[in-house]
């Protein structure tokens, strides 16, 4: 069987962030933030095209909360993809507000150094950082290559 191989990591079009943006404030509006009231989208898309997305969960106990960027990975390895080529986020707070740091590690995972990770608020798009400048010098699968089997 073959497959078209397309790597949308070479620089993403305008359009296809734009939809991730939209799927991502989608998303948002269904976050479960009771308690912080700050409501957080996510929305990935893979280098095989397909899109999955996550919210933030919190819960009464407030450390069993998880981020909208973990509910989005969790979405795509089940969805059967392990590769993320663009990373959306959207919050509603006044700065820029892109991935706390448990999730820039858990977005290294599945990401490239030049991965780029676009930070919006509800106006649009307010900055992009690739994984790298996110999380510098950072600890990957490969560092891990000869340890395990
Ligand atoms: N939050 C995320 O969903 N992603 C981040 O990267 C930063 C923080 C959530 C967690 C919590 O539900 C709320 O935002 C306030 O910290």
């Amino acid at each position: 069987m073959s497959q078209l191989a397309i790597n949308f990591t070479d620089i993403p079009s305008e359009h296809r962030v734009r939809e991730l943006f939209l799927a991502a404030q989608d998303v948002q509006a269904r976050a479960y933030a009771p308690y912080s009231h700050f409501l957080v989208g996510a929305a990935i898309l893979t280098p095989t095209g397909n899109t999955y997305v996550g919210c933030n969960v919190e819960n009464a106990a407030y450390p069993v909360g998880s981020c909208a960027e973990a509910g989005a990975i969790a979405a795509m390895v089940a969805g059967g993809d392990t590769e993320i080529a663009v990373l959306v986020t959207i919050c509603d707070s006044a700065e820029v507000g892109t991935c706390c740091g448990g999730c820039r590690q858990r977005v290294r995972e599945f990401a490239k150094s030049d991965t780029p990770i676009y930070a919006c608020g509800p106006d649009g798009i307010r900055a992009v950082f690739t994984m790298e400048q996110l999380l510098p010098t950072s600890f990957g699968p490969e560092n891990l290559v000869g340890f395990v089997s």
